[in-house]
C-alpha cells in the first residue's frame, strides 16, 4: 500500500520536549516569583486580535508590517496573531477597566508570539515570552524598575552575565527637530547607502541607526545623536532613570545606536544581551518606556513601559547550567506487574500515588526487561506485584538506590513511599 509522507510541524516552530520542559517551567516560575515580589499580577491575553490594533501600535514599523501573522476569519474579519504582548495589553488595560484601579497597574504575562521572520538559531516564528508593563505612570521609576526586574529574573536564573544597553529617544516633543536633523545628515549620503535604509531614510530615518548593513557603518559615528537634542523633560527624565540605575548598582553601556525595531517607543529603550554577545538577534530581552501607544490603539494618551524576553534564547542559555533540572524522572515509582495484573496494578499506583509520582508498566514483558527500563526511567522504587502477592494485597518494594527489597502489604505502601 503506498504509504503518505509524515507530516512534520510547520516551518520555524517548535516543540518543547519533555526533557525541555522542566527548565522552561523554572524559567517561568521564577518570572512569576520575581514579578510579583516587585508586585506584579499576571494577565492572560488572547493571542489572536484584530491586525488593526497590531498595525496601529506597529504605525509604519517594517518589523510588524512584514512578518505578522495575518488572516481573515470565516466572518470576514482581518486578524492576526500577537507578534508580541504589548498592544493586546495596552488593550485590555482599558477595555478591562484596569485604569479605575491605582495607578499605575503593574501586569506580567507569559505565552506564545508570532512573527514571520526567517527562522535560525534563537529565532522562531513561534516563539515565547515573559512581557512585563507598568501602565499609567510617567515616572522614570518605572523605566528602571522594570529593567531592575529584568535583571533580577535573569540573574536568578544563572545569566547574571548580561550586557544591557540603554538609550533615550526623546518624544514627541523634542524628537521631531532631531529626526529633521538626522535626515539632513544622510540626505547627501544616500546614494551609499544600503538599499533599506535608503528607503527608511524619508520614513523612518531612527532606523538608519541601528542598521547592521556594512554599506552604513561608516556614516553613523558622525550622525546627530539624539541624546543631545533631547528637551528639557525627556533630559530630566532620562538622568533620573539613570540615577536610579546607579544606585542599584546595575551597570549598563549607552549606546546612541539603540533605536528598537518598534515604533511605539519614547523616552527610555534598552536591551540585555548575554555577557559577550552583540548583534539583535541576541538579545535576551528588551523594552522601554511607550508614552505614545494608548494613543495610537485609539484611548486616552497614557504613560507606560515594559520590557519583554524571549523564553526559548533564556532557556537555550541555561541549559548548559541546569543538568540536575532536566534529570528528574518522570516518575518517582514504577509498579510492575508481572503478567495480567492491569486491575490490580492502577489499584496499587492508586494507593502510592496519594504520596509519589507514580506509572505503571502495562506491557506484556519479562520483570528483567520492565526492571531496565525502571532503570532507565530513573524511578526510585519498585513496586513489584505478583498473582500471588496480589492474592493476600501484598508487594515486594525495590529501592533502586540501596537495591533493598522488601515485602510490604498494600496498606503500608503509602508509608513506606512517603
Ligand atoms: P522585542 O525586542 O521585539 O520587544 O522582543 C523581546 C524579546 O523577544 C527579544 O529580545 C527576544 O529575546 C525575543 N524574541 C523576539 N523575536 C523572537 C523570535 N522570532 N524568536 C525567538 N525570540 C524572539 C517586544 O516584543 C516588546 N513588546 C517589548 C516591550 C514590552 N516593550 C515594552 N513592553
Amino acid at each position: 500500500m503506498p504509504r503518505s509522507e509524515p507530516i512534520k510541524a510547520v516551518r520555524g516552530v517548535r516543540d518543547i520536549l519533555p526533557t525541555e520542559r522542566p527548565l522552561w517551567r523554572v524559567a517561568e516560575t521564577a518570572a512569576g516569583e520575581i514579578a510579583r515580589r516587585f508586585g506584579y499580577e499576571e494577565i492572560v491575553t488572547p493571542v489572536i486580535e484584530h491586525a488593526e490594533l497590531i498595525e496601529r501600535a506597529g504605525d509604519d514599523s517594517d518589523a510588524f508590517v512584514k512578518e505578522l501573522y495575518r488572516f481573515e476569519d470565516r466572518g470576514g474579519r482581518t486578524l492576526a496573531l500577537r507578534p508580541e504582548a504589548t498592544a493586546g495589553v495596552v488593550r485590555a488595560y482599558f477595555e478591562g477597566g484596569l485604569y479605575q484601579e491605582p495607578q499605575p497597574s503593574r501586569l506580567f504575562l507569559v505565552g506564545p508570539m508570532f512573527r514571520y521572520d526567517r527562522p535560525q538559531k534563537g529565532r522562531y516564528r513561534q516563539f515565547y515570552q515573559l512581557d512585563v508593563e507598568a501602565i499609567g505612570s510617567a515616572n522614570a521609576g518605572l523605566d528602571a524598575e522594570v529593567i531592575e526586574l529584568a535583571r533580577d529574573w535573569l540573574t536568578e536564573l544563572g545569566l547574571g552575565n548580561l550586557r544591557l544597553e540603554l538609550n533615550s529617544i526623546g518624544d514627541s516633543k523634542c524628537r521631531p527637530a532631531y529626526l529633521e536633523e538626522l535626515k539632513n545628515y544622510y540626505r547627501p549620503l544616500k546614494e551609499k547607502l544600503s538599499a533599506d535604509s535608503q528607503a527608511r531614510l524619508e520614513r523612518n530615518p531612527l532606523r538608519l541607526l541601528d542598521s547592521k548593513s556594512d554599506e552604513d557603518a561608516p556614516f553613523k559615528a558622525n550622525a546627530p545623536r539624539i541624546t543631545d537634542h533631547l528637551c528639557d523633560e525627556c533630559s530630566a527624565h532620562w538622568e533620573q532613570v539613570r540615577r536610579i540605575l546607579d544606585s542599584a548598582a546595575i551597570e549598563y553601556v549607552l549606546n546612541p545606536y539603540l533605536v528598537r525595531g518598534l515604533d511605539y517607543y519614547t523616552r527610555t529603550v534598552f536591551e540585555f544581551y548575554p555577557g559577550g554577545a552583540t548583534g539583535q538577534q541576541d538579545a535576551l530581552g528588551g523594552g522601554g518606556r511607550y508614552d505614545g501607544l494608548a494613543e495610537a490603539e485609539g484611548w486616552p494618551p497614557t504613560p507606560a513601559g515594559g520590557f519583554a524576553s524571549g523564553l526559548d534564547r533564556v532557556t537555550d542559555l541555561m541549559s548548559s547550567s541546569r543538568e540536575e533540572v532536566i534529570a528528574r524522572p518522570a516518575a518517582d515509582v514504577l509498579v510492575l506487574p508481572d503478567g495480567d495484573l492491569a486491575v490490580e496494578a492502577a489499584e496499587v499506583a492508586r494507593i502510592c500515588r496519594a504520596v509519589r509520582s507514580v506509572q505503571v508498566d502495562y506491557d506484556p514483558r519479562s520483570t528483567k526487561a520492565k526492571m531496565r527500563s525502571a532503570n532507565k526511567l530513573g524511578a526510585k522504587w519498585v513496586v513489584l506485584l505478583t498473582a500471588e502477592g496480589a492474592q493476600s494485597r501484598t508487594a515486594q518494594l525495590r529501592d533502586m538506590t540501596s537495591r533493598e527489597q522488601a515485602e510490604v502489604s498494600w496498606s503500608d505502601l503509602a508509608d513506606r513511599l512517603a
